[in-house]
């Protein structure tokens, strides 16, 4: 996972990863930290899930700690990142990557269910990146470390185009968070913030167990995947980068789709 420094994309910098403790958050921060940067890798309730990640870093030759927050939670969020401007001065780029499913069908949900959903993945995006935002603005550019003054990239989905029965909440999160990216992006743009999100398919992460942990249930998910195979957070991993790098400093606004071809309406290949 070691890089040789000359090749690091991310040297220098400070990026924190919202929910690095687990899933595409903790390839995330894997990936970032053999690019150079020094992770943050935030978690809600999974400290030792992230305490793991934190010395999975350190093991391959990288900087990370550990921070606990809640990110729906505004005094947390504040907090955080007070305790990022005091340990290491200032943050480069923001992960927006925490986010949760509470699945039910639409005639039984609750209220709770959908605001619980609504809270950590939209309004948890909207105050990160706000702060994250508030501190790229405070410091002002450093263009012998990146070109960008800040990058934020915000975890969506290949739901924020695609309809989801069964997951309103989470799909309505999704599609929230395009805006959310797509209004940023173009009120950042003059500060030389640049905001994009990522849209991940069906990649093999906690959060999509059930879907996938019978021979017969991958079976069907993968004739949703025209690539042929379900994702791996290293997968998201490796765009993260790009899209926190110097190599994307033209890119703002956009979601890259890392999904095997999900968004490509797979059931029009014989049909229709
Ligand atoms: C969801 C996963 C799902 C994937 C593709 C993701 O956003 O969190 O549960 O497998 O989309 O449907």
């Amino acid at each position: 996972m070691t890089t040789s420094a000359a090749s690091q994309r991310l040297q220098k910098q400070v990026a924190l990863v919202t929910g690095g403790s687990s899933g595409i958050g903790a390839g995330v921060a894997k990936a970032m930290a053999a690019e150079g940067a020094t992770v943050i890798v935030n978690y809600a309730h999974s400290a030792d899930e992230a305490e793991e990640v934190r010395q999975e870093i350190e093991k391959a030759g990288g900087k990370a700690i550990t921070i606990k927050a809640d990110v729906s939670k505004e005094d947390e969020v504040l907090a955080m990142f007070d305790q990022i401007r005091k340990e290491f001065g200032t943050l480069h780029i923001l992960v927006n990557n925490s986010g949760i499913q509470v699945d039910s069908p639409f005639l039984d949900m609750t209220l709770e269910q959908w605001q619980k959903v609504i809270d950590v993945n939209l309004t948890g995006q909207f105050l990160c990146a706000r702060e994250a935002a508030r501190e790229f603005v405070r410091r002002g550019p450093q263009p012998e470390i990146s070109k960008a003054t800040g990058k934020i990239i915000c975890m969506s989905s290949v739901h924020e185009v695609i309809p989801w029965a069964g997951h309103v909440n989470y799909a309505t999160s999704k599609g929230g968070i395009m805006q959310l990216m797509k209004s940023t992006a173009q009120e950042l743009a003059p500060h030389k913030i640049r905001v994009n999100s990522i849209g991940p398919g069906a990649i093999a992460t906690p959060i999509n167990l059930e879907a996938r942990d019978t021979p017969e249930e991958e079976k069907s998910l993968l004739t949703l995947i025209p690539y042929g195979r379900i994702g791996e957070p290293a997968d998201i991993g490796s765009v993260a980068v790009w899209l926190a790098s110097d190599e994307s400093d033209y890119v703002t606004g956009i979601t890259l789709f890392a999904d095997g071809g999900m968004t490509l309406y797979p059931g029009f290949a014989d049909n229709g």
